[in-house]
């Protein structure tokens, strides 16, 4: 899993931040109160933790044991040194791993989380594979960019055209949900400050600082280029897209 030189241009932009994409405690805290039963013997997986935002609302809101798993080596470090920290280290255990290669056995997990990350493998491929290692009547919680109405200014669809096409409004995503083998149990929309407060505000002055650390080279250029356009967009059409927030049951 070693990175390449762009790779870690674009994990050093995102270093420093409090979270690494959109959220926060009250969206993780709303959807956690959609699932069912959640007590010690709860088997939590949150894929794609980053520094581990969520992952520390998810243990300080139950009594769960959570296994919290990223690709990026130096955000599993800080998230076990945030647990040894705060004393967690008992019921949460960051590990690197490829969520597109999980090996965990057969029925693991009582519930899956994944907020901000479920588009790296795609909503429909990530369903589908991870749906062995939940155990009946296992839950997943997720995250996934959704218009949320009709008919956006071509400039804003031009935008996730070219940055993820597979955007979808809510309706599809409740059927592809359904396709996968999930009834879904509650859902809902991010609020703009989910995605201001904690994260696009801290990652402009990132994308600010980020050139002048770099002058000269072009792959640095473009990439802040890239953060900084993905935010004006938002600036401009944020009451066009959002996340959603998805909880479904595995059937
Ligand atoms: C948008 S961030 C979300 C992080 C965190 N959940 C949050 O909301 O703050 C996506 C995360 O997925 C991780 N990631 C990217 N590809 C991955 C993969 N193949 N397997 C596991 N994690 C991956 C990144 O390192 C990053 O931490």
């Amino acid at each position: 899993m070693a990175e390449d030189a762009t790779t870690a241009l674009f994990f050093e932009l995102f270093s420093g931040l409090p979270q690494q994409g959109p959220g926060d405690a009250a969206s993780t805290i709303r959807a956690l109160s959609l699932v069912p039963d959640v007590g010690p013997e709860t088997r939590i997986l949150d894929i794609g933790c980053g520094t581990g935002r969520q992952t520390r609302v998810l243990a300080q809101n139950t009594r769960a044991r959570i296994i919290a798993i990223d690709i990026h080596p130096p955000f599993v470090d800080e998230l076990n040194r945030e647990t040894r920290r705060i004393g967690l280290t008992e019921r949460v255990t960051a590990r690197v791993a490829d969520m597109q290669g999980l090996d965990f056995p057969n029925a693991s997990f009582d519930l899956i989380w994944c907020e901000g990350a479920i588009y790296i493998a795609g909503v429909e491929a990530a369903l589908r594979d991870w749906r062995r290692l939940l155990a009946n009547d296992g839950h997943v919680a997720f995250t996934e960019v959704c218009w949320t109405k009709p008919d956006p200014p071509p400039e804003c669809v031009s935008f996730w055209e070219q940055e993820y096409p597979a955007i979808r409004d809510e309706a599809a995503l409740l059927t592809a949900i359904a396709a996968c083998g999930y009834e879904t149990v509650g859902h809902f929309m991010l609020s703009r400050a989910a995605w201001w407060d904690d994260y696009y505000r801290p990652l402009e002055q990132n994308v600010t600082a980020f050139p002048a650390r770099h002058r000269g080279r072009v792959e640095a250029e473009e990439l802040a280029d890239q953060c900084r356009r993905e935010i004006d967009v938002w600036k401009a059409y944020s009451d066009y897209y959002s996340y959603g927030f998805f909880v479904a049951r595995a059937r």
